[in-house]
């Protein structure tokens, strides 16, 4: 992402602020795994969309209007013997170099020096309740100030969410956001065709794991969370993560699998035959989950609510699951009284972006919004019948069908960001036994 980039969310969200106003937003923090031991460092999502700077330790601060300069920055001071061992640091003068900072300080004088900054304003915006710590650090500072007040002290009046305005610009992509995301869905797709060749009779679900994962890497992006690699009566475990089973024939293998490339995610499932061909029954349900998640991206659309994707899904899963006897009665009724839910008991998408379950209002008051040119969501109908299952008969038990892409919505057609590993089933068969 180019510092242009960070430098217009800056002055887009210092325009809605308006005067008299300040921003705080503090960087995510350290967590210990265990002893001397830290877990990989991810920078926190507001932070690094305001900032682009990925070090710990760090407060941004913007103050629309300030005449010595809107964008202050607390960071870590150089310290040379620390950066033997942690790797370099910016530094204050760096900040101011490399990330657009009008005045960049020692993250320690911030006591001294933030206190002055809010003295100014009358309306603080920040995100309360996620850096508790931090939290009571920042009333610390405007209860100070407050009890100054009598001695004629402009006092901050108001605390103002934060995240209300930042979640709102995150949730309309931007171009190079977009991008992004097109490298996230590209990799994590390429990272499925890998895992359709490998898998096998005989594999261990964490030997396709692996596979991904080394996809993934090699082209410097991380998981946006862990895999789901769910062979057999795994793949109906919503939420499966120990991926240690061995795969036999005849299995279905369902890979939940999508990964981070700058700080933006892909969210990707596939389902597939552990042995390159659906049997029947599968082949059944599966495309019963095809045509749902085909009707969900065709109400993809500007203009049309949040809550089209997963009508159209919902309509066309109950449809078949009446077809292949595994429902009874008339399909409205079996909407109406959600008994599709015993077979499909998740909703079809969530917003996609930094987050993978991303920020966004999906309501606006009592309404499901409407979509907007810019917006970016998945789109991953299912079907579960976990063995064991009453009422049903055996050829249906143990199946379990997820099909999940990334979808952008533009002016135009949907735009399946993930498209580049096949979801058709003969193709999918194709892919595998050319391998
Ligand atoms: N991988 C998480 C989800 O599909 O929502
Ligand atoms: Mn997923
Ligand atoms: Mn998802």
């Amino acid at each position: 992402m180019k510092k242009t980039e960070f430098a217009r969310r800056r002055r887009q969200l210092m325009r809605m602020m308006g005067r008299d106003a300040i921003a705080i937003v503090p960087a995510a923090s350290i967590k210990q795994r265990n002893n001397d031991v830290d877990y990989h460092y991810r920078q926190d999502s507001d932070f690094q969309y305001l900032t682009g700077f990925d070090e710990p330790e760090a407060v941004a601060v913007m103050v629309p209007g300030r005449p010595q300069g809107e964008f202050v920055m607390f960071v870590r001071d150089r310290d040379p013997a620390r950066e033997t061992w942690d790797g370099a640091r910016a530094g204050p003068d760096g900040v101011e170099a490399d990330y657009g900072a009008d005045h960049g300080f020692p993250v320690a004088d911030i006591d001294e020096i933030l206190p002055g900054l809010l003295e100014r304003c009358s309306r603080v915006y920040y995100t309360m309740g996620v850096h508790p710590e931090f939290d009571q650090r920042v009333f610390g500072w405007v209860n100070g100030l407050r009890a100054q007040a009598k001695k004629g002290l402009h006092t901050p009046q108001e605390f103002v969410a934060l995240d209300h305005l930042l979640h709102e610009m995150r949730l309309f992509k931007s171009r190079p956001e977009l991008d992004a995301m097109r490298r996230a869905g590209a990799i994590g797709a390429q990272a499925h065709r890998r895992a359709m060749k490998l898998a096998a009779p005989g594999r261990m679900e964490y030997e396709v794991m692996a596979e991904i994962l080394h996809e993934f890497h090699r082209n410097k992006a991380d998981i946006s969370y862990h895999p789901i690699v769910g062979s057999g009566p795994n793949a109906c475990v919503l939420h499966y993560h120990a991926n240690d089973r061995q795969m036999k024939d005849g299995d279905l293998l369902l890979i939940d699998a999508g990964c981070e490339f700058d700080y933006y995610a892909s969210d990707i499932t596939r389902t597939f035959p552990v042995n390159g061909r659906f049997t029947p029954a599968q082949r059944a349900v599966y495309e019963v989950v095809l045509a749902a998640q085909h009707a969900a991206i065709e109400k993809t659309r500007p203009g049309n609510h949040w809550n089209e994707p997963h009508e159209a899904a919902v309509k066309v899963i109950t449809q078949g699951l009446v077809k292949l006897g595994l429902l009874k009665g008339k399909v409205p009724k079996l909407i109406k009284d959600e008994s599709y839910k015993k077979f499909f008991m998740h909703r079809t998408g969530h917003w996609l972006g930094m987050d993978v379950h991303d920020v966004g209002e999906y309501k606006v008051g009592e309404e499901w919004r409407l979509l907007e040119p810019g917006m970016v969501m998945t789109v991953e109908p299912g079907i579960y019948i976990p063995r064991g299952t009453k009422g049903v008969s055996k050829e249906w038990q143990g199946i379990g069908i997820r099909i999940e892409d990334d979808v952008a919505v533009t002016k135009g057609d949907p735009e399946v960001l993930s498209d580049r590993v096949p979801t058709d089933p003969d193709e999918i068969e194709r892919l595998m036994q050319a391998a």
